[in-house]
């Protein structure tokens, strides 16, 4: 039976970064060694963090005043990682809490420093995103999730700020063509979009930092990662290099814009097969609609178990919704082809 792979993350992957990972396992670029046996300050292994920072600068089009991070502990580490590093002594921060995650990024930051929620969707259930955003004005930093995994909502267009604007992009890093320019620091963890769990890319914009005078321990200090390369101790190589084969399949093809394509293209069936369908719905506006992450009910909440089991039957995976959300979610990475979305919108319309 063909297994169609709609899980959250750790998530689907291009069948050829499978295979060019399967193959460094046995042999690493002719070395004889497999990629897990390599010295991470080998020659090889630093032409594999060069070029992977560098098509991410080609794919984010910024310059030489960004530097490019692969840095382990999870998006979750980067929660209290930018306060630490970005909230000064007489500043507070701004975060947008439009769900689970940006409600974690808001407990973690309140161990540094004052925090302000200035969006907060809880009374809506986080069906949509509140845009109008004030911002006191010793704001440090603004920090937004500029995709809901789990509520699946999406910010459409950013808030001009003119002061640090923070974007954890954990699962929509590179699903589109993005004013990543208008950021001061993006983050993602990698198994999304990106490769494998086990490494979070971090962009920063070297300018933002040495604001605080806060005692930052070396292995959590982004100017000391930046002074040391990425290499600062040893790196997660393989996650790295997962990640390198993932950026090179996406500029293979087409980059961006042809990622915004294919993604568009499965996001607004399945959205439209929901629309149009009796027995589903889905609570979220319209304008804020993800397109990585759907999330929607069944009308008659008794007959979900009976749709995720045909779910289960029919080899469509992952698709139950977030624990404390409930329903179902579709997530639909780049790697996701168009023809599992049409065999799910076809179960859609099935289930009568
Ligand atoms: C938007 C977002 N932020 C943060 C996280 C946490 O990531 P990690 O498990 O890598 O710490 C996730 C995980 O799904 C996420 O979707």
């Amino acid at each position: 039976m063909q297994l169609h792979n709609f899980n959250s993350g750790p998530s689907i992957l291009p069948k050829e970064v499978l295979d060019g990972a399967a193959a460094a396992i046995h042999d690493f670029n002719g070395t004889g060694l497999s990629i897990l046996e390599i010295g991470h300050r080998t020659t090889h292994f630093v032409a594999v963090v060069e070029e992977a920072k560098q098509i991410v600068k080609r794919l984010m089009d910024l310059g030489d005043d960004y530097e490019v991070l692969f840095l382990q502990g999870g998006a979750t580490m980067q929660f209290m990682q930018v306060p630490m590093n970005l909230l000064d002594e007489n500043g507070l921060a701004a975060i947008c809490d439009n769900g689970v995650w940006g409600h974690k990024a808001v407990k973690e930051a309140q161990l540094f420093g004052p925090v302000q929620v200035v969006s907060d969707t809880t009374a809506a259930k986080h069906t949509y995103i509140n845009k109008a955003i004030e911002l006191p004005s010793n704001t440090s930093y603004l920090h937004i999730t500029t995709n809901n995994t789990v509520e699946g909502t999406q910010w459409h267009q950013y808030p001009q700020v003119d002061l640090p604007l923070v974007g954890d992009m954990s699962s929509d890093i590179f699903c589109r063509p993005t004013p990543f320019h208008q950021f001061d620091l993006i983050y993602a963890g990698a198994q999304k979009n990106m490769g494998a769990a086990g490494v979070t890319m971090v962009v920063v914009k070297k300018s933002i930092l040495g604001k605080t005078t806060r005692k930052i321990p070396a292995i959590l200090d982004y100017q000391k990662h930046i002074e040391a390369g990425s290499l600062l101790n040893t790196p997660p190589v393989f996650a790295i290099y997962v990640s390198l084969l993932t950026l090179r399949w996406i500029e293979k093809e087409g980059g961006l814009v042809e990622m915004e394509k294919r993604n568009t293209a499965k996001a607004n069936l399945l959205y439209d097969t929901i629309d149009a369908s009796e027995n589903f719905y889905c609570p979220i506006a319209k304008e804020d609609r993800s397109i990585m992450n759907a999330v929607f009910f069944l009308k008659d909440q008794n007959r979900e178990a009976d749709f995720l089991a045909l779910c289960k039957e029919k080899g469509m995976i992952g698709v139950k919704g977030y624990r404390t959300v409930g329903g179902i979610r579709v997530s639909m990475y780049n790697a996701m082809p168009h023809s599992s979305v049409v065999a799910f919108c076809a179960l859609i319309k099935s289930f009568a």
